[in-house]
């Protein structure tokens, strides 16, 4: 028989997005979206939906269709897990900052929460649905508690990763390239396998709709983030000896896309890449091969980590040096904050570490982001150096020199330099002309998309420096 009720617990980026979808695909399915987070839910449920707590085009249309309807969200995680036949496990899972794995292995407390509350609250048999990305054998460890703490009830966990990018998030879950899920290979694992295959059969072709076992589906996730970073880290570091040599970076990514074995996709060099995913489950993936005895390959992905790290601060260091070797005391213009296009998200973003490794020099930081927050911009600054053990002085004396804009025009005018964080597309329609006439000379623009055309910014007068162009 087919699912009827649905919970997901966790509104974040990954549940809210995709439970939205997955009501306006299923309307004989009622989904309970909860959280913890009041506020969160609070803007889930705001009538007006640009207050929606995650910017993602089209997500506004799609929760309008199906809220009140199907689609509800709530703050009363008890009543929705009881009511479900099927919960999804959307929490956060963030590498640890603590103890045993600290910087490197996933923080499983929230799942391991969920799993609980689960197990204390269902009164009847349940299907559990991992969503969070999560390190290979947690769904054994999820089993162990449901089982050992539950009412007697039977539980049945699945693995179904999410491939979701942000800013298209919508279009990928339409259109998905393909939907996993894993299962245990027994009779009561494939019934399981099965219904959730129902629920997703509802938009999807058989042919997207990928079934295998429990584990392979985890380590799947895992390996699929880590591919993706990898040719991200590998143009990268092909755009240093691009600039050490004259060759333009994208001409070879161009030149190597077009084979077909290759492919063209994930090849444009960057700043860095940036995002909840990439080194978290990198990070994650590497704790769990030194964990399984596997240095040699631990290594080999710790590299793809270290090469952004290298690319992010490659990036700041070289607007110090054009710069006649510093930026003490001068204004250098950040165009976006947001890890890329589309979305006000900056977990991870480059422009977080491009701008501390600024101020150490000195510099004065003016922002604009058409998408993200002062308030967002700050408190990203602010944890990184609480992190780091930075003092509560030292940090508000770091902040004095970070100005946040909301008319782009102030954060360039009277500017040193211009650095280019983010491909929001808004960047490429500026008058350039007139943004270098309230410059400093010379007016230095560092573009860390490559979004811009060099040559019509030379022939105003700038000073360009792209990635991997000389
Ligand atoms: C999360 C994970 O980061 C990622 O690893 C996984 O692939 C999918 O889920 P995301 O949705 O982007 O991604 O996280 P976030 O936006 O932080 O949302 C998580 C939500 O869970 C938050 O709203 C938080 O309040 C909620 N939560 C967390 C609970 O409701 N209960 C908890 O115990 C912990
Ligand atoms: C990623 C995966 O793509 C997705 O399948 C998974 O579910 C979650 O993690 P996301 O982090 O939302 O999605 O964005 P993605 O488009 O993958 O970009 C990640 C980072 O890489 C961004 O900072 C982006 O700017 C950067 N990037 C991407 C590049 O620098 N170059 C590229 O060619 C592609």
């Amino acid at each position: 028989m087919g699912v009827k009720n649905i919970c997901c617990i966790g509104a974040g980026y990954v549940g809210g997005p995709t439970m939205s979808v997955i009501a306006l695909k299923c309307p004989d399915i009622k989904v309970t979206v909860v959280d913890l987070n009041e506020a969160r839910i609070n803007a889930w449920n705001d009538e007006n939906l640009d207050n929606l707590p995650v910017y993602e085009p089209g997500l506004a249309e799609v929760v309008s269709k199906s809220r009140g309807k199907n689609l509800f969200f709530s703050t009363d995680i008890d009543t929705a897990i009881n009511k479900s036949e099927m919960i999804f496990i959307a929490v956060n899972t963030p590498t640890k900052s603590y103890g045993e794995g600290k910087g490197m292995a996933a923080d499983l407390k929230f799942v391991e929460l969920c799993a609980r509350q689960i197990a204390r609250v269902a009164k009847n048999d349940k299907i559990i649905v991992e969503k969070s990305t999560l390190p290979v054998r947690t769904a054994e460890t999820i089993q162990t508690i449901l089982d050992s703490t539950g009412n007697g009830v039977k539980f049945e966990v699945l693995s179904n990763p999410e491939f979701l990018a942000e800013g298209t998030a919508i279009d990928d879950l339409f259109k998905a390239d393909r939907v996993l899920i894993g299962g245990n290979q027994t009779p009561s694992g494939k019934k399981a396998i099965q219904v959730l295959v129902d629920v997703y059969s509802n938009w999807l072709s058989p042919k997207q709709i990928l079934t295998t076992n429990v584990w392979s589906s985890e380590l799947s996730k895992l390996t699929a983030n880590a591919f993706l970073a990898q040719r991200i880290s590998s143009i990268n570091a092909m755009s240093a000896l691009c600039e050490a040599t004259e060759a333009d970076v994208d001409e070879v990514a161009h030149a190597i896309g077009t084979d077909s074995r290759i492919g063209s996709k994930f090849l444009k060099a960057s700043v860095g890449f940036g995002g909840s995913c990439f080194q978290k489950d990198i990070l994650n993936l590497v704790y769990l091969c030194r964990f399984f005895n596997l240095p040699e390959v631990a290594n080999y992905w710790e590299q793809v980590i270290k090469l952004n790290d290298y690319q992010k601060h490659r990036f700041a260091k070289k607007i110090i040096t054009t710069l006649f070797n510093t930026v003490n005391g001068k204004k250098i213009a950040f165009l976006g904050w947001a890890f890329k296009k589309d979305t006000n998200d900056t977990r991870e973003s480059a422009a977080i570490y491009v701008a501390d490794h600024l101020l150490e020099d000195g510099a004065n930081i003016h922002i604009y982001d058409p998408k993200v927050s002062e308030s967002k911009i700050k408190a990203d600054l602010v944890s990184l150096w609480e992190l780091r053990g930075i003092s509560e002085s030292r940090i508000s004396q770091k902040l004095a020199h970070i100005f946040v804009h909301k008319d782009y025009n102030e954060a360039l005018n009277n500017s040193h330099a211009i650095a280019i964080l983010t491909e929001w597309d808004e960047f490429i329609t500026y008058d350039w002309n007139s943004i270098y006439q309230n410059m400093y000379k010379p007016a230095f623009v560092f573009d860390g998309r490559n979004i811009l055309d060099a040559d019509v910014l030379n022939k105003i007068g700038f000073q360009f420096k792209g990635i991997g162009k000389c």
